[in-house]
């Protein structure tokens, strides 16, 4: 079993398939953390916790009489506040006299093959041959609430998942002020803190800092994961790189306010809780009602940060997506966004489709400005029916058209949306998340819509069904464009109120759930003005989403770098845009765009008719290219060999498939120097493997790739780049 239970010491240990997490029940039934990091076979460490020293200042509490405790100082399982515990707390409860002293204690356990699914919420799955659960459930007698920890252990994989349930287990109602989904304390040996920060147009940059004393908060409470903190932190061994050392991977499956704390605290010990931001946030459970955080994923590697990238790509590939296109190569898209904007007819659509499908393209989407009075973005949210001033006699003629040239349809929505200028607002202006007598702040014109009313999320249901259903949708670009003001509405009680972000959250689940359930054959990509929600939570119900509305290729080196930090390039939407870039104004070759955006789901985005003869046989020949790396690179294993977090002149990364026979190398010269070493060292090959680079001719065995490494045998321009797709031919 994945998962021991000592009786005598009562200890539990907790074995994933690289590491071991340890706890005690000690005396008065305190939970105390003991140990997180490499495997190790003995269950009983608690040798470890009992010499946790204190000058005599901390609050010892009445029922220590053996041990030397004070819950100032010792590590916490799931730390309270309120009895000593004064670092940051992983939860708190306000009872209806109106203190928020708290207090769990280890009341019972149960241990089973499996892994339970969160109500209402998105999570990871797991076959009961995968994976088993620990359900700790603890008490505070004090206000009655009955905290369930739950442990998921995936035995072949190095993951650990939590999340927490909270019962109102007394008659008298009480208010949930902060409920975080893990909490882990570590004694700092030497790490620095990992996180992917990030606007738009520039997500996930990868930074690593020494955590200081005190606390560091990576946290959004813009009603959305954010383009500016990813739900995502990591603490990584001073030595750590992306082969060697250790890495804690910590990331939050939920797209709404999520907060990391970090904290170093003066014994240099470090706490680190992840879950739902308190800011903005509060539950209130009546007798018997319940609550259920968010799962936080724990990933750990003793080889580096690209192993623990590995963990999470293969686990949120395998159990986090779902449905039809989780595990199939997605159609070659062309989208019309950066070819149009807002100003396009069907001939227009149609003369694109047409270019498409000559090139190989398989699928082409319709971007934002089909619906409602749409010329720009100053209108219509939320009139999801077509505009038939741009699209006559509706979309049934385009779709057939587009189909019968041999490409899918595909339809961008932005549900959650209402513009002020709609029929949908002068019909409901109470729609929208408002706090009546304040003045609603726009972005980009535009209100969002309540979904935590059944109404709004019925509505939104039938009018995308009535799109759906009148013609061969085969695709949805689910976007979200603005984060959410003056959070309120006019129903939830004042006491309740602070609910509403989570509720919101939770209706958007409802809906995404509902739809796919419904439409299982649509392939769903989420966006939010590009990365603004890049998170395992949408994963759940979209296996792709789009990166970044940066299409510039040297831009997209970092971004889809930082992405790739947690998530699996089957994940992330990559196009090739025109030239100037619109966003960066840089001039990049076609085969460089390319390059760069095979790296992950391929499409184009562009106005393919402007292309030169010579430019088309590019196309076509990247076309054909990716459909033959797509295996490889959607479902591989990513080794990034240079970094843009080590180098700013070139980027180097492979992608070697699960058998290790195939593998696609990309190379890139960022900013060329005189004498300039290009140099790469191939890692994950088969070291006994001979393999064939198709570009070159070239033989070698992959220990002779790996070791000694590939010497390009050319000077090298700016932003040039070299793709090499290797096959053994054992
Ligand atoms: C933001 C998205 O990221 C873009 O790709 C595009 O769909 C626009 N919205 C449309 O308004």
């Amino acid at each position: 079993m994945p998962i021991y239970f000592n009786e005598e010491t009562k200890a539990f240990k907790l074995d994933s398939s690289k590491s071991s997490y340890v706890f005690n029940i000690i005396e008065g039934n305190i939970i105390q953390h003991i140990y997180y990091g490499s495997k190790i076979a003995k269950s009983d460490i608690s040798y470890f916790a009992v010499a946790e020293k204190h000058g005599g200042v901390c609050p010892i509490p009445s029922f220590v009489t053996k041990q030397y405790y004070s819950a100032d100082v010792n590590k916490s399982e799931y730390s309270c506040c309120g009895t000593g515990d004064f670092r940051t707390n992983a939860l708190q409860i306000r009872t209806i006299k109106g203190n928020i002293t708290t207090d769990i204690r280890y009341v019972s356990h149960k241990i089973y093959k499996g892994k339970p699914q969160i109500p209402a919420l998105p999570s990871t799955y797991a076959d009961d041959n995968e994976a088993t659960t620990l359900e700790l459930i603890c008490l505070d007698s004090y206000s009655g609430a009955e905290v369930t920890l739950f442990y998921t252990v995936y035995e072949n994989q190095p993951i650990i998942t939590r999340h927490a349930k909270i019962r109102n287990m007394s008659s008298e109602r009480f208010t949930i002020e902060r409920a975080f989904s893990s909490c882990v304390d570590i004694d700092d040996t030497g790490f620095d803190l990992v996180h992917l920060w990030g606007k738009w147009a520039k997500e996930c940059n990868f930074e690593r800092r020494e955590p200081i004393h005190g606390i560091q908060t990576i946290a959004s409470k813009r009603g959305c994961s954010s383009h500016m903190h990813n739900p995502f932190v990591a603490l990584v061994s001073k030595d750590a790189t992306e082969t060697v050392g250790q890495a804690y991977g910590f990331s939050f499956v939920y797209s709404g306010n999520f907060a990391a704390d970090i904290e170093k605290d003066n014994n240099d010990c470090i706490r680190l809780i992840m879950g739902i931001n308190p800011v903005d946030f509060s539950w209130t459970l009546d007798a018997d009602e319940e609550f259920y955080t968010p799962e936080v994923v724990m990933a750990y590697s003793d080889c580096g940060i690209g192993e623990m990238s590995r963990a999470y790509h293969k686990l949120y590939r395998n159990n986090l997506c779902r449905g039809e296109w989780k595990q199939k190569n997605r159609p070659v898209l062309v989208n019309n966004w950066e070819a149009t904007y807002f100003k396009f007819d069907e001939i227009k659509l149609y003369d694109i489709a047409k270019e498409a499908a000559e090139l190989g393209v398989e699928m082409f989407i319709m971007d934002d400005g089909w619906f409602g009075k749409r010329d720009n973005d100053k209108s219509s949210l939320g009139d999801w029916f077509v505009n038939e001033k741009k699209l006559q006699g509706g979309l049934a003629p385009l779709v057939d058209k587009i189909n019968a040239l041999g490409l899918k349809f595909g339809i961008w929505f932005e549900p959650e949306m209402i513009s002020p200028i709609s029929e949908l607002y002068e019909a409901h202006p109470d729609w929208c998340i408002h706090i009546t007598g304040r003045e609603k702040t726009k972005s980009r014109n535009q209100l969002v819509l309540d979904m935590s009313r059944k109404e709004v999320r019925d509505y939104l249901f039938d009018v995308m069904s009535a799109v759906l259903d009148s013609a061969n949708i085969e695709y949805i670009k689910w976007d979200f464009n603005r984060p959410l003001t003056e959070i309120g509405n006019d129903i939830l009680l004042p006491e309740r109120q602070k609910e509403l972000p989570h509720r919101y959250m939770l209706g958007l689940y409802e809906l995404l759930e509902r739809l796919i359930k419904a439409y299982p054959h649509v392939l769903l990509e989420g966006c939010a003005s590009g990365g603004g929600r890049f998170d395992p939570a949408m994963l759940y119900y979209s296996p792709q989403i789009w990166t970044s509305d940066d299409t510039d290729a040297i831009e997209r080196i970092g971004i889809q770098f930082g992405t790739s930090i947690v998530y699996p390039a089957s994940s992330m939407g990559a196009h090739v845009s025109a030239v100037p870039n619109h966003q960066a104004g840089r001039i990049t070759s076609l085969k460089t765009r390319g390059d760069i955006a095979m790296s992950g789901v391929f499409g184009y985005e562009l106005d393919l008719c402007k292309f030169t003869d010579e430019e088309k046989e590019i196309v076509k020949k990247q076309i054909i290219d990716y459909k033959k790396y797509a295996g490889t690179v959607l479902y591989g294993d990513l080794y990034r060999i240079i970094t843009p977090a080590e180098s700013k002149d070139k980027a180097a990364w492979i992608y070697v498939s699960p058998d290790k026979k195939e593998a696609v190398l990309t190379y890139v010269v960022i900013r060329t120097t005189i004498y300039m070493l290009h140099i790469v060292k191939f890692q994950g090959l088969d070291p006994m493997r001979n393999y064939c680079i198709e570009q070159t001719g070239e033989t070698f065995r992959g220990d002779v790739l790996m070791n000694v490494g590939y010497k390009f045998p050319k000077r090298f321009n700016d932003y040039e780049t070299v793709v090499f797709h290797l096959t053994s031919i054992d």
